[in-house]
């Protein structure tokens, strides 16, 4: 079953690399026109230029999606290069492990706006562009530390639990425009997020033995997963959250 996005428009915060790298190519290949997202340009160029080469549709847009000012005008940049965008991608996020009383107040809320604030940004810019088209996709990004928790992920818990809740919320506030609101909840995947985990044995061991299937996420395996929920066959997948976690939430 082949799904094609052919003449949509996906917006993808964090598209400059690690999973929301993933997410673009997989869309792009099915044919989605891609607004890559995020604030460092030279990773974002390298992006668009290989979604390009394999003969996708893409441009990037700088900003940081924690910022109203940035939100707005990549909004219109977007719009205004690639058409109206009725998928968004709310990819972007931050993680800083230490304990709770060891975090400043700025810390704190550098994780909450990087994964939350940004969300609610993004939502309010292109969500009204998707109502009346009979058509919108909005996937959130949370974690399976949204539904179980480590020491030293007191801000980023809170921060992927919230997004749960606002996905159901919103996913209410938008059904009957046919606009679905969803999750993806990763479990570990090999990314830049992860390098300070994967570079420290005993921490390596300690996350491959909580996960069934022994081995760290693949990238492109997220990427097939947020192109079935912007296919047409997911239309009556909404509010809800999708784990791909290597069984690490069975136990
Ligand atoms: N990797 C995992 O195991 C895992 C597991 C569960 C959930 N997740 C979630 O999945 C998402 C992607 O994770 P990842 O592993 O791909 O992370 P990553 O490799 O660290 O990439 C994060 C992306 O977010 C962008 N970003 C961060 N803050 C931003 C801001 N204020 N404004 C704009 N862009 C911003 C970064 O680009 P710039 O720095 O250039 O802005 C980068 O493109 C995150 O929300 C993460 O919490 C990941």
């Amino acid at each position: 079953m082949k799904i094609d996005l052919t003449g949509r428009t996906a917006v993808i915060t964090g598209g400059s690399r690690g999973l929301g790298e993933a997410m673009a190519k997989a869309l792009a290949e099915a044919g989605a026109k891609i607004a890559l997202v995020a604030r460092d340009a030279q990773k974002l160029e390298g992006v668009r230029e290989a979604i390009r080469k394999s003969g996708g549709t893409a441009e990037f847009f700088t900003g940081d999606v924690t910022r109203e000012a940035d939100v707005a005008r990549v909004a219109g940049e977007v719009t205004q290069r690639l058409g109206t965008a009725q998928i968004l991608i709310n990819n972007a996020g931050i993680n800083i492990r230490k304990n709770l009383v060891d975090y400043t107040l700025e810390e704190f809320q550098s994780v909450m706006d990087a994964s939350l604030t940004s969300t609610f940004l993004m939502c309010r810019a292109f969500v009204p562009g998707m109502k009346g088209t009979g058509y919108g996709r909005v996937i959130n990004m949370s974690s399976i530390m949204g539904h179980v928790s480590l020491p030293g992920r007191t801000a980023y818990s809170s921060a992927k639990t919230a997004l749960l809740g606002l996905t159901r919320a919103l996913a209410l506030e938008l059904a009957a425009d046919a606009i679905t609101v969803n999750c993806i909840s990763p479990g570990p995947f090999a990314t830049e997020m992860n390098t300070v985990v994967m570079n420290n044995p005993e921490a390596n061991a300690q996350f491959l033995g909580a996960l069934p299937v022994g081995r760290w996420g693949d990238a492109g395996e997220i990427g097939a997963m947020a192109c079935y929920l912007c296919s047409e066959m997911a239309g009556f997948v909404t509010g809800t959250d999708l784990l791909i976690d290597g069984g690490w939430t069975a136990r």
